[in-house]
C-alpha cells in the first residue's frame, strides 16, 4: 500500500526512523519488499534523477507497482531523491509518487527558499509532500558535487525561518554525513550538539539524515578481497540512529551499503566460478543478500516491528 511520509513520520517521530533506500532495478525492488517484510517494516523507496534515467522512469514505476501486487502487506511511501524543479514538477504530474525532495541546497538560502516554495505550492495542490534541503552534506550525489571543505553544517536559526517560509514538510539537515563510501577521514561523527538545536526549534518537525550508510568494514573486507579497490572507506555508525531519531529524524537515508552488498556479492560469485557467464545465480544470491541486509538496517532504525502498527493508523 502506497502512503504519503507524513503518514509515516507521523507514527515514527520520536520514537524511530524510517528507512528510504534507492532501488535502480529488478533485483533491488524485490530484494527491498521481501526485507521490509520479513523485519515488518514500513519503508520509503526512493528514485533518484539518475535512477529514473537509467533505463526509464516508467519501468521503475511499473516494478514498485507489481511490487506492491506481490508483497500486498507491504506499507511504503514513494519519494524522489534529491530532486531539482523540474524533476519536482514532473514527479508530481505524473501522479505516482507520494512525496518529492526539491533539493536546492546548493543555491543562497533565500534562492532555495523561492525555489522549494514553489514546488511546495505545486505538491500541496496534488496532495504530495515535500522534503527540502539546507545546509550542505559532502560528497557526490547525482547533480550537486561538494567537497569536504564547502560542506556547511545546517544553521538552526536558518532551519526555522526556512520551515516557515517554505511551508516544506520535512527538512533534510547537514550534521556531519556525506554521501558514497567515503564519509570520514578520521574520528569525525554526526554533530547531535546541531540536532539538538535544530528540533528545539522546529519542535515535532520530521528532520532527514542523508548519507547514513554505515559502509561496514567486513563488507569493505570481502570486497577487496574478491578484486575491489575501497581503500579507506568509512560510515556512519548505525548504533546512532536511535539517538537520531529521538531528536526528530524521522527518515534516515541509505543507498551506497546497498551497492556494496550488490558489488560483494557479484565479486564474489565471478571469483567462486570463473566459468559462469549467467546472471541468474548471483542475482538470486543477491536478492537474498538485500533482503537480509534491509532486514538488518531496521532492526538498527527502530522500524522494524511496526508494520502492523503503521497499517493500522493509515487505514482509520
Ligand atoms: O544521494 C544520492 C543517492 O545515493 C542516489 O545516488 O544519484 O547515483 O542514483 P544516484
Ligand atoms: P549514502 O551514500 O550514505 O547511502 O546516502 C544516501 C542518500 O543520502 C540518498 O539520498
Ligand atoms: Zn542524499
Amino acid at each position: 500500500m502506497i502512503v504519503t511520509t507524513r503518514e509515516l513520520f507521523k507514527h515514527a517521530y520520536g520514537k524511530y526512523a524510517i528507512g528510504a533506500y534507492n532501488i535502480n532495478n529488478l533485483e533491488q525492488t524485490m530484494g527491498l519488499f521481501q526485507g521490509n517484510i520479513d523485519s515488518k517494516a514500513p519503508f520509503i523507496v526512493q528514485l533518484s534523477k539518475g535512477a529514473r534515467s537509467y533505463t526509464n522512469k516508467l519501468m521503475l514505476e511499473a516494478m514498485i507497482k507489481t511490487a506492491d501486487k506481490i508483497f500486498p502487506e507491504s506499507v511504503f511511501a514513494v519519494h524522489l531523491d534529491h530532486g531539482d524543479e523540474a524533476t519536482c514538477m514532473d514527479c508530481i504530474a505524473s501522479g505516482f509518487y507520494s512525496s518529492v525532495m526539491i533539493d536546492a541546497s546548493a543555491e543562497p538560502f533565500e534562492k532555495n527558499i523561492e525555489i522549494t516554495k514553489r514546488v511546495v505550492d505545486a505538491a500541496h495542490a496534488k496532495g504530495l509532500v515535500v522534503e527540502a534541503e539546507l545546509g550542505k552534506l559532502g560528497g557526490v550525489e547525482e547533480h550537486v558535487k561538494v567537497s569536504e571543505s564547502d560542506a556547511k553544517l545546517t544553521d538552526p536559526a536558518q532551519a526555522e525561518e526556512f520551515v516557515k517560509k517554505t511551508g516544506c514538510d520535512s527538512l533534510a539537515c547537514a550534521i556531519g554525513t556525506s554521501h558514497g563510501a567515503f564519509k570520514f577521514s578520521g574520528s569525525q561523527g554526526l554533530h547531535f550538539d546541531v540536532l539538538e538545536q535544530i528540533q528545539k526549534r522546529l519542535p515535532n518537525f520530521p528532520l532527514v539524515m542523508h548519507g547514513s550508510s554505515s559502509v561496514p568494514q567486513d563488507e569493505v573486507e570481502r570486497i577487496n578481497k574478491a578484486g575491489g579497490q575501497l581503500k579507506g572507506a568509512k560510515g556512519v555508525d548505525a548504533n546512532q540512529f536511535r539517538r537520531a531519531a529521538q531528536l526528530g529524524v524521522t527518515k534516515i537515508n541509505i543507498d551506497t551499503d546497498g551497492r556494496l552488498v550488490w558489488c560483494r556479492v557479484h565479486r564474489e560469485a565471478f571469483r567462486d566460478d570463473p566459468a559462469n557467464f549467467d546472471l541468474r545465480p548471483p542475482g538470486k544470491v543477491f536478492m537474498k543478500e538485500y533482503a537480509k541486509f534491509i532486514a538488518g538496517k531496521n532492526e538498527k532504525l527502530g522500524s522494524a516491528g511496526q508494520l502492523d502498527a503503521v497499517r493500522a493508523l493509515v487505514k482509520k
